[in-house]
């Protein structure tokens, strides 16, 4: 039994559904154009289904923030999903008005329709419980015109506001197919992995890494954590290693002392256990030149593994029947430096696991390798899958737990 009903559990013929997604999505600075429609695609099937069943499907989203470049409104994202689904999805340019409700009870059965940008809504971000949401007129005046609610934004299942939590309170919810199939899969790799259980993770940041390691380790998710790009620099640094000042700059910018010694605490809790990279890719002559961790430290960033690294990491990762990977190894934008993760990430995938691939930039690096259709699970996750794998209760699923308790199945 699920602790949250599912469209398994919701009868939506001829109902008028709000579908909360999340079509926060990568736009071009000068066009506005959508670059990566990733997010939009993997709500196909919940909308396919509901338009199957007859329902009249109102959609609800964000794109950007208040004061960001990219806080738009949603005609766009209404074409491009238009053209996605090849079926109309009128757009309306208000949210909880009259002319949106009026819009709304106009609706026939299997139509799509959606609404603008909820993060226009004043309040809309504001961090409060399901029952204070569920007071203000945004929840109260759609609720009049709805009969069921849905949340298919697992991507932005971490955030406590209005339109992802408030409709839990005033309608029957569930959860729309993504969401479910998002934390069935996720669930069983933080609850129960199959074992040995091996995260890749790199990228360029660091910081929120520190607590995120320890989370997987403290509850046996992870058995081996094996690091590159960033995070390793860090955790070298924290070992002493002296990475040479162009590095050591890119590591101070973004932490402080205390994180350096929040890592080599770290380090010493759990020695065999992190593995970090023993060599190394710098650029000279515009060619990618490989250097041994005893050649640190050097004027050069480091752009990417080495040979070495590689090769260590692949027989680390062999016997693996889980393999998280969050990351890039290198910068691999670039082609000289896009060997690691090249590498590694083909390697996994010829792999006898579970693979599962978390975040913006490695999605990218997956996709731009050709190699997302051969990974087990991608999560449409950023913020939202990084605190779902440490273990921490998401607001948005706890708000669809208290929705079943409310609402008796009646179909
Ligand atoms: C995301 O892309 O991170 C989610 O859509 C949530 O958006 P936010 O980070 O702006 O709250
Ligand atoms: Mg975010």
């Amino acid at each position: 039994m699920m602790e949250y009903n599912t469209l398994d559990d919701m009868n939506v013929e001829g109902k008028t559904v709000l579908l909360r997604v999340d079509f926060n999505m990568p736009l071009d600075k000068k066009t506005f154009e959508i670059l990566d429609v990733t997010r939009m695609k993997r709500v196909v099937p919940t909308l396919h289904e509901l338009h199957d069943k007859k329902a009249k499907t109102v959609i609800l989203a964000h794109q950007g923030r208040k004061g960001s470049w990219d806080f738009t409104d949603l005609s766009n994202h209404a074409k491009t999903l238009s053209s996605i689904l090849q079926k109309n999805v009128t757009f309306v340019d208000d949210i909880h008005g009259q002319k949106a409700r009026d819009a709304i009870t106009a609706m026939r059965p299997g139509e799509y329709l959606m609404l603008d940008n909820v993060r226009k809504i004043p309040y809309e971000t504001d961090k409060k419980s399901a029952e204070e949401h569920a007071k203000t007129p945004f929840i109260k005046d759609l609720s009049s015109v709805a009969d069921v609610f849905i949340n298919d934004a697992f991507a932005a299942a971490h955030r406590k506001q209005c339109s992802l939590i408030g409709f839990t309170v005033t309608l029957p919810s569930c959860a729309g197919r993504l969401m479910e199939k998002e934390i069935t899969t996720l669930s069983k790799i933080v609850e129960n992995p199959e074992k040995p259980s091996v995260f890749l993770f790199g990228g360029a940041k660091f910081s929120d890494m520190i607590i995120t390691i320890e989370r997987l380790f403290e509850h046996q998710t992870a058995d081996k954590i094996l690091l590159t790009g960033l995070p390793a620099n860090a955790f070298l640094k924290a070992k002493g290693v002296n990475l040479g000042p162009a590095n050591e700059k890119a590591l101070l910018d973004e932490g402080s002392e205390e994180q350096f010694t929040q890592i080599k605490q770290l380090l010493d809790k759990y020695p065999d256990q992190v593995y970090l990279p023993s060599d190394f890719a710098i650029e000279e002559n515009n060619q990618r030149k490989e250097i041994n961790i005893d050649d640190l430290p050097v004027d050069k960033p480091l752009f990417d593994i080495g040979q070495k690294t590689i090769e260590g990491y692949e027989n680390l990762l062999s016997s693996a029947k889980t393999i998280f990977l969050s990351g890039p190894c290198g910068v691999f934008e670039n082609p000289i430096f896009m060997k690691g993760t090249k590498e590694l990430f083909t390697y996994i995938t010829t792999l006898d696991a579970f693979t599962i691939v978390g975040g913006g930039h490695t999605v990218a690096a997956v996709k731009k390798l050709n190699l997302d259709q051969k990974m087990s699970h991608i999560s449409t996750g950023g913020g939202s899958l990084e605190k779902f794998m440490m273990g921490e209760k998401l607001p948005v699923i706890e708000a669809l737990k208290e929705a079943k308790k409310k609402y008796v199945v009646t179909r």
